[in-house]
């Protein structure tokens, strides 16, 4: 069988996503109760950030530990990646080493030539244009907390970043519609949309987003690489806040998620990021490890 990767949620079919979904829940349970056992023993996962994190390296290396395995991390620091050694150099070599590698890096391009030079499954822990492995835990947490979300209606506001893109394709595997408000100039990619014009819309009023929504979710107006943009992005976003008046437009039993870090006061007011009644961030946060475990396992299985 070829290796499966997971470089965007459109890796999946629907029905597999719902498998790691229930499946992501039902580790959760067993990690309550003591343990998965451990069948990942000698398994090795490599993780290469080029990027920050504190989410995604603790949830896969906490991760790996939970089902018997070990986790290597790898920062171009101090690896010859950081030198200039090609990325399909590095595939080759490292996917001889260990079982399973994930990249956190900046243009997607580079995790798909990684991909194809890799004899392992290679997993998107971010680039600039998705983040999908963190809708694997937006997606666990809404069904949690108020099930199945086909039918629904989520709002996006913010930028058309790389977690808006995921959330498009989010939409069209979990068929929800998808409301997205963005400043001119803070459009999702122009194709993407177009693919899924059935389900997604782009409108400049946050508030028109949030009308009817059962999900509302934003993120940073300057993602990582773009900390030099931050002040004038504070200005083009002024008027995009997420906060109690605009979630009082939503549905009655709207809930709030954002990937984090958040920035309190500008995408998110503190006082709804606080107010655990709507927001379910800390909940969605933790499922970033139970997700991903279930993800790890789905992958190394069909390998
Ligand atoms: N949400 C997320 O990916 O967080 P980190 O940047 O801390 O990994
Ligand atoms: N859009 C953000 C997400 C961080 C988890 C970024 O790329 O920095």
């Amino acid at each position: 069988m070829s290796v499966r990767h997971f470089l965007t949620l459109r890796d999946l079919t629907s029905a597999e996503l719902k498998q790691i979904i229930d499946r992501a829940i039902e580790m959760k349970a067993l990690h309550r109760q003591g343990g998965t056992g451990e069948p990942f023993k000698n398994k090795v996962l490599g993780m290469i950030f080029e990027k920050s994190s504190t989410r995604t390296r603790v949830s896969f290396e906490a991760g790996m530990t939970h089902l018997g395995g070990s986790a290597l991390f790898l920062s171009p620091r101090d690896t010859q990646l950081g030198r200039g050694e090609p990325i399909e150099d590095s595939a080759r070599v490292l996917s001889r080493m260990v079982d399973i590698i994930m990249i956190r890096t900046f243009e997607h391009e580079k995790i798909e030539r990684f991909a194809e030079h890799s004899r392992v499954p290679v997993i998107n822990a971010l680039t600039d244009d998705y983040h999908p492995c963190q809708l694997l835990a937006d997606i666990q947490t809404y069904v949690e907390q108020r099930g199945n979300p086909k039918g629904k209606t989520v709002a996006w506001i913010g930028d058309g970043n790389n977690m808006c893109h995921s959330y498009i394709n989010a939409a069209a595997l979990c068929d929800f519609k998808l409301n997205i408000a963005c400043p001119e100039g803070f459009d999702p990619n122009a194709q993407l949309v177009a693919e899924n014009a059935d389900r997604v819309s782009i409108t400049r009023d946050p508030r028109e987003a949030v009308k009817g929504a059962d999900w509302v979710v934003t993120d940073v107006w300057a993602s990582m690489g773009q900390e030099e943009e931050q002040k004038e992005r504070e200005k083009q976003f002024a008027g995009y806040q997420v906060n109690h008046e605009m979630m009082a437009l939503a549905n009655d039993d709207a809930i709030f998620m954002h990937c984090l870090p958040a920035h309190r006061d500008e995408e998110v007011s503190a006082a709804l990021l606080e107010d655990e009644k709507i927001s379910v961030v800390w909940d969605e946060a933790e499922n970033r490890l139970h997700a991903q475990k279930a993800l790890m396992e789905f992958l190394l299985q069909t390998a």
